[in-house]
């Protein structure tokens, strides 16, 4: 796959599909500029290159309108302070306002597209939308590995419609760690699954038990597992539908020559609120009507000596409910195990990710990946659209 730096940049228009996506608080405020951070590179290269960057982004899922809560404006601000240069807006992606715009850019500056999304064309990669959006470039780069999973507009219509096309280097980057750790990496390569739901990660769990030597698991998901081998888990969250595919993923890891390791203990609480009645309960012991929101000491000493011993660390979703401080030490201490542990560690998704920062690792893991959906898409060995269009 051609990368931007195969390509000749100098006085063209240089369009950038990249993943500003970004977490914001309900006062419109930025909670977590990784996204952005991360493309600089890319844009940094362009920009010495003489090029004219356009910037085209998503955010959130404004469905095919304007929605002033999803506007890039506060990106715009954001980049510019990162980059320490003007980025001006354009406000539409395509259109008079989007063509005057790109029309007025000299080589050197940046323009960033309003919000794809608020064209229903966007996801339904419609052809003349694609065809509008590449007649404002002479070169288009995807950058945006995160949305590579979507087979939308900017993503991966557009590459049809292009003289010139190759990855920016995050795109490149986060192919290159994921083929290190899932399809050469070093052994043990640990896999630590969490979050919530088995349900969202099932394909992702089972076509892992091809890859990995051992697998932590815990989070929610991990009450699904613990009742699959006939544990009583009071009123923890259980997804009762899945009882047979946990079963199946045991046996069929005891088949592999997988080790799997669930929680041995958790912190039980009487409700889910951070003012909570709790205790510390081994798993045959969690109190009828109790729940389970974050894996317990004696886990945590069991799952450190897995990741100690480790050659490669695949992390995906916390071990609890770490935005209530209650039941957060599972997860921050495993992040200080990642960090600490002597093997390539790379996390994804935007859970595992705040919960890496929370606990201060953040410079100590290898690599954070911007990808949610699609750092799973890969870990079910899909072939991910956006980047399927640059080969
Ligand atoms: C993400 O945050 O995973 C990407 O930006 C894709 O967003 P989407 O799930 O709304 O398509």
């Amino acid at each position: 796959m051609k990368t931007i730096r195969d390509l000749e940049l100098k006085g063209k228009r240089v369009l950038i599909r990249t993943d500003f996506n970004v977490p914001m608080n309900e006062q419109g405020e930025i909670t977590d500029d990784l996204r952005i951070r991360m493309v600089l590179p890319t844009l940094e290269y362009a920009l010495a290159q003489g090029a004219k960057v356009i910037i085209a982004s998503h955010m959130g899922r404004p469905k095919g309108k304007p929605v002033e809560k999803y506007s890039l404006a506060p990106i715009a601000k954001r980049l510019a302070e990162l980059i320490g240069k003007e980025v001006k807006l354009a406000n539409d992606c395509v259109g008079p306002e989007a063509k005057k715009a790109v029309a007025a850019l000299n080589a050197g500056e940046i323009l960033l597209l309003e919000n794809l999304r608020y064209h229903a064309e966007e996801e339904a990669n419609d052809a003349a939308f694609s065809q509008q959006l590449a007649a404002l470039a002479d070169v288009y780069i995807n950058d945006a590995f995160a949305v590579s999973h979507r087979a939308h507009a900017s993503v991966e219509g557009i590459t049809a419609h292009v003289k010139e096309k190759a990855a920016g280097l995050l795109l490149h980057k986060e192919l290159d760690y994921f083929h290190r750790a899932i399809d050469a990496p070093q052994r043990p390569l640990v896999a630590i699954v969490g979050g919530a739901k088995v349900s969202s990660k099932l394909n992702a769990l089972t076509r892992m038990l091809d890859k990995v030597d051992k697998m932590l698991i815990g989070g929610a998901m991990a009450n699904t597992f613990l009742k699959s081998q006939g544990l009583a888990v009071g009123a923890s969250k259980v997804e009762d539908d899945l009882l047979d595919s946990a079963r199946q993923i045991l046996a069929d890891a005891k088949a592999k020559g997988v080790k799997v390791y669930l929680p041995v203990d958790v912190i039980a609480a009487d409700r889910f609120a951070p003012d909570a009645v709790c205790k510390q309960v081994t798993v045959q012991d969690i109190p009828d009507g109790w729940m389970a929101l974050d894996i317990g000491s004696a886990s945590v000493i069991c799952f450190s000596e897995v990741l100690a011993d480790a050659k490669t660390i695949v992390w995906n979703g916390p071990m609890g409910a770490f935005e209530m401080d209650a039941f957060a030490r599972g997860t921050m201490a495993l992040a200080h195990a990642v960090a600490s542990s002597h093997a390539l560690s790379i996390t994804g998704g935007g859970d595992s990710n705040a919960a890496v920062t929370q606990s201060g690792e953040a410079d100590n893991i290898s690599y954070m990946s911007t990808g949610g959906g699609a750092f799973l898409e890969l870990m079910e060995g899909k072939v991910l659209p956006g980047v399927a269009a640059l080969e």
